[in-house]
């Protein structure tokens, strides 16, 4: 009874200053601060089955209790005689009641010496749920904090303008990170932090390892992930300028209260709690997908969750860089350019890729200036840009982010993905470009189509050319050498032969067809006629004049006259009945040979008799 009233007692002195501590005034276990509507308690408490006593805030009006910070995360106190006071140098600190019944000396915990002038401080805990240390002088400027608890947050982050990043001029980070397990709010394995490399993103580490990234902030979500649930209830804001780099969280609806915590197993759970549910509803475990395991896919490829399972895909242009070994224990592999790529910029192009989570922009430049164009000039121009994509999603898209050297941590998702342009050299291009390439292909056979055509023209007249030159020529030799060969007409010897009628054929000689003619004075007469494939051996034409025109002999046929005309060549013999011509063509040629045999033997003294 006596423990009840002197804690009714305490508890009556506290409420007169529940929502401010000054150096006077002591926060006993058991004893809490209040935020001015009481939205947020500080005291002390045992989490879990722990028995270990933890300064912290909690939402005092959200079940089950939400811790949400916690000061001596790694000095617990094993009883329950922590006290929480402000020294005068403006410190927070907890101390302990030794058991001779004085406070400890040195504090189990104690916030950082602030570095500002301190005059009369005192520590508030604010309706967002941060706790700070101010100077209490009334008509300065009380609201600059010389410490607040959000520059220390612990595994969650209550949506009321707490921050994520960097402040640059102290260097301070600013992360979450899990608790070891559910009992022990001493800092686990887990942690969210903002990356600074290149443009800033959002990373979980597990250690120091990076397990998931959940990407840079594209002004309407971290690329990819987003609902519009989210959308419709918290607003993110990236702040970057030479002094901070932060994304700060805050609730649209002050109705609803909305929990983000890193879990001891490495889930982002999201929770959200409202007076008429009364009870804290996990809207989100946060329990990612295989794509979400940072770099599972390697370089130049893209993760794609089908149903359960996540498949690798190289990215356009891109081969795996073992083909035989390309599956899901290699996929870490990667993949290679299909191509060595050159530095040429009229060599390449872009291939498009949409709802996708753009890659690690740890080695990346940005500009919040330059538009979609710009941005792909800019990439085009240097070598080791490998993609681009706008910085801003938001009014159609404005900045620019570039990417250079290996693209890495690449997925695709069904929605709420971002435009992705990846550099492809124009050969494995199929889209705009290469239509454009098609086009121009097309335009150049139609000319190449027209070109030929009418060089084939050209050929075929200048053969009808050559026609004419053979004819010439045909007509030379016979003047040259002079033979005297009356030339017959073409309508005579058409008449003769009936027209070359196929009753009138005699044969086919060595150079062509043979027809039988008859002359209207009746003399009878062999045509031969050279064929157009004959016509080309002008040397065997020649020969063939020559040799038949000399042997005039009267046992051989007698060439009566030739034909030259229409690109026609024909010989005209005298008909020499029963015998085919050929047979006295060679005749004449033995004759001939005879004779020649002969005229060089006597020549030779050979005699008459011999022969
Ligand atoms: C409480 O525990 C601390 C160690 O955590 C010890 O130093 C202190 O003497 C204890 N106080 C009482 C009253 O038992
Ligand atoms: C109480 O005990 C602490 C060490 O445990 C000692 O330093 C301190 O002087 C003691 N105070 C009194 C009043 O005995
Ligand atoms: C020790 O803490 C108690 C509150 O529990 C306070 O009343 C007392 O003044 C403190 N003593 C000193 C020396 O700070
Ligand atoms: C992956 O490929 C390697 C090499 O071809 C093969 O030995 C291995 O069994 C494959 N693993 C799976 C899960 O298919
Ligand atoms: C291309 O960009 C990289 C990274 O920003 C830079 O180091 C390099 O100098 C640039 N090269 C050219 C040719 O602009």
């Amino acid at each position: 009874m006596l423990f009840v009233w002197l804690f009714v007692i305490s508890f009556v002195k506290l409420s007169t200053s529940q929502h401010t501590l000054t150096p006077r005034h002591f926060v006993r276990d058991g004893e809490t601060l209040l935020s001015r509507d009481g939205t947020f308690e500080l005291g002390f408490f045992s989490p879990g089955t722990s028995t270990n006593r933890y300064l912290g805030i909690w939402y005092r009006n959200v079940f089950p209790k939400a811790v949400v910070w916690v000061a001596n995360r790694e000095s617990p106190i094993k009883n329950n005689s922590g006290i929480l006071t402000i020294n005068n140098e403006g410190v927070l600190v907890i101390l302990v009641i030794l058991i001779n019944g004085t406070n400890s000396s040195s504090p189990v915990w104690s916030s950082n010496v602030p570095s500002e002038a301190v005059i009369n401080p005192i520590a508030q805990l604010l309706e967002t749920g941060n706790l700070v240390v101010k100077n209490g002088v009334k008509d300065s400027n009380n609201n600059q904090f010389l410490w607040q608890s959000f520059n220390y947050p612990g595994d969650t982050l209550t949506m009321q303008g707490m921050k994520l990043g960097w402040n640059l001029m102290t260097g301070q980070e600013i992360f979450l990170s899990s608790w070891r397990s559910k009992d022990d709010p001493s800092q686990g394995e887990y942690s969210l932090k903002i990356d600074r490399m290149g443009y800033p993103q959002l990373f979980k580490y597990k250690g120091s390892e990076k397990r998931f990234r959940i990407g840079s902030w594209n002004g309407e979500s971290f690329s990819g992930y987003s609902s519009h649930q989210l959308k419709q209830n918290i607003r993110v804001e990236f702040i970057m300028n030479h002094k901070e780099v932060y994304l700060v969280f805050k609730t649209v609806d002050r109705s609803v209260t909305w929990i983000y915590t890193v879990t001891s197993s490495g889930h982002g759970e999201l929770s959200a709690w409202t007076s008429q549910s009364n009870s804290r509803k996990v809207i989100s475990t946060g329990e990612e997908d295989e794509c979400e395991n940072y770099a599972l896919c390697g370089v130049y490829s893209v993760c794609n969750m089908n149903g359960n399972s996540p498949t690798c895909e190289c990215l356009k242009g891109f081969v795996p860089k073992f083909p035989e070994q390309w599956n899901m224990s290699y996929w870490s592999n990667g993949c290679v350019s299909r191509t060595e790529l050159d530095c040429d910029k009229n060599t390449h192009g872009f291939f498009k890729y949409t709802n996708m989570k753009v890659p690690d922009t740890s080695s990346s430049w940005f500009s919040k200036a330059m538009n979609l164009d710009e941005c792909r000039k800019k990439c085009l121009e240097n070598c080791s840009c490998t993609a681009y994509a706008n910085l801003d999603i938001r009014r159609g898209g404005t900045g620019c982010l570039l990417w250079f050297g290996a693209l890495i941590d690449t997925r695709t998702f069904s929605q709420w993905g971002q435009d992705l342009y990846i550099k492809v050299p124009a050969s494995q291009l199929d889209n705009g470009l290469s239509k454009m390439k098609k086009l121009v292909e097309i335009i150049v056979g139609v000319i190449l189509f027209g070109f030929i055509t009418c060089v084939s023209i050209m050929i075929h007249r200048r053969q009808g050319l050559a026609r004419i030159i053979y004819r010439k020529h045909y007509e030379n030799i016979l003047r040259k050498e002079d033979i005297g060969l009356p030339n017959f007409d073409l309508s005579v010897l058409a008449k003769a032969t009936d027209n070359f009628s196929s009753s009138n054929k005699l044969g086919e000689g060595g150079f062509g067809p043979v027809y039988k003619g008859t002359l209207t004075n009746g003399q009878e007469l062999a045509v031969k006629m050279l064929s157009e494939r004959s016509v080309q051996g002008m040397e065997e034409f020649r020969n063939e004049i020559l040799l038949i025109a000399k042997l005039q002999h009267r046992n051989l046929v007698k060439l009566l006259g030739c034909c030259i005309q229409e690109e026609k060549v024909m010989l005209i013999y005298e008909y020499m009945s029963n015998k085919s011509l050929d047979h006295f063509i060679f005749v004449a040629r033995l004759a001939y040979t005879f004779q020649h045999y002969w005229w060089h033997s006597t020549r030779t003294s050979l005699s008459s008799s011999r022969l």
